[in-house]
């Protein structure tokens, strides 16, 4: 059904949750009250870091959709010998790489269908091979009107670089550098530990994928804050996590999702679906892998990871409101109706099963 209509179907049930103190229950309640569109929020009874993260999550959600672009950095001379971690240089194919990316941004990502100028952003990691990679991709200024008054203008520089510690690789500790038969061979019960629980499992000295999903968070509130395009050239640990969240993939699945080198990967989440284009840059000569293959095969994926049945609506007064109520497990969540009410309610839903396990 189109969303609209049901919102209008809501509004023969239900009516806003009352703040004025006339129903004594509801003033006991924990809720939040959320208008994007005006920026006007009302956070009741909130109390404690969890609720107090849910509030800073939901506040920096933006009402308008725009896409994403994840890559990893080009071949680098450590993945080219096999081995993990180390802050080594591009070789020639990841040089490559890097100079077809700076074409691709330059057709898909700073033009719009009319060729003019879109305002886009470019993120790193701080390690070598992410800034080697973003070297060829060009910083123009150019001119957009500002957000409050559009009678005025301001300069804007085109994909201007910033490197993100939060984007470094997943750090293997005693490991780093070491190719996998090394580890398995001078560390065989770390391997297995590995195996077993790859998620959860630490390096010696090092990090987990669940210490870079905690690492990752801020980065998700500022790619779900800006409005525009973003490239983000990272690396395969943390790019498996931003693209679980925008799929809906679970945290145990993260750590085993794959994201191959020389490829573009186009997230653009909606109200419904995230739609996933996968875009291969590969230079001539660098192999293609399984993991290419199989992200191919799912272009398009479903976003929701907390299915929307086990979603209760409570019951309040009858009075016709121009709000909806969804009852979460931890707060209650009061979203305005408007269209993109349901994808911040998805981005919701995905933030809560990745970064607070609930
Ligand atoms: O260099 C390390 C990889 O990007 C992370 O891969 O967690 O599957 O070992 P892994």
């Amino acid at each position: 059904m189109d969303f609209r209509k049901k919102v209008e179907k809501y509004r023969k049930f239900y009516e806003p949750v009352d703040h004025n103190g006339n129903h004594e229950d509801e003033s006991k309640w924990t809720y939040m009250k959320c208008d994007h569109s005006k920026q006007h929020f009302v956070v009741h009874n909130v109390k404690g870091y969890l609720f107090q993260k849910v509030v800073n999550f939901i506040m920096n959600l933006r009402t308008t959709s725009h896409a994403f672009y994840l890559t990893r950095h080009g071949q680098s001379e450590y993945n080219d010998l096999g081995r993990i971690g180390g802050d080594s240089g591009l070789t020639v194919h990841g040089l490559r790489y890097a100079q077809k990316l700076a074409e691709f941004v330059d057709k898909n990502i700073v033009k719009g269908k009319d060729g003019n100028d879109v305002p886009a952003r470019l993120w790193t990691s701080t390690m070598r091979r992410t800034r080697e990679t973003a070297q060829f991709i060009k910083q123009t200024t150019i001119r957009i009107p500002s957000e409050t008054d559009p009678s005025l203008e301001y300069e804007w520089v085109q994909m201007r670089p910033r490197a993100w510690h939060h984007l470094d690789e997943l750090f293997a500790g005693s490991c780093d550098g070491m190719t996998y038969e090394e580890i398995e061979e001078k560390f065989p019960e770390e391997w297995e530990r590995r195996n077993v629980d790859k998620l959860a499992y630490r390096y010696p000295r090092g990090e987990s994928y669940l210490d870079v999903i905690a690492r990752l968070e801020p980065i998700i509130i500022e790619m779900e804050r800006h409005q525009e395009p973003l490239l983000i050239i990272g690396h395969q640990a943390v790019l498996r996590i931003i693209y679980a969240f925008y799929t809906g993939h679970s945290r145990s699945e993260a750590p085993h999702l794959s994201i191959p080198l020389n490829t573009v990967i186009q997230v653009a989440p909606g109200p419904v679906e995230c739609k996933v284009t996968v875009s291969n840059l590969r230079p001539v000569l660098c192999e293609m892998s399984l993991g290419h293959c199989f992200l191919m095969s799912s272009v398009y994926r479903e976003r929701s990871c907390i299915p929307l049945s086990k979603v209760s609506v409570p019951m309040v007064k009858m009075n016709p409101a121009n709000y909806r109520f969804v009852s979460l497990p931890m707060i209650l969540l009061h979203i305005k109706s408007v269209p993109l009410g349901l994808a911040q309610l998805l981005s919701f839903a995905c933030w809560c099963s990745l970064f607070t396990d609930r």
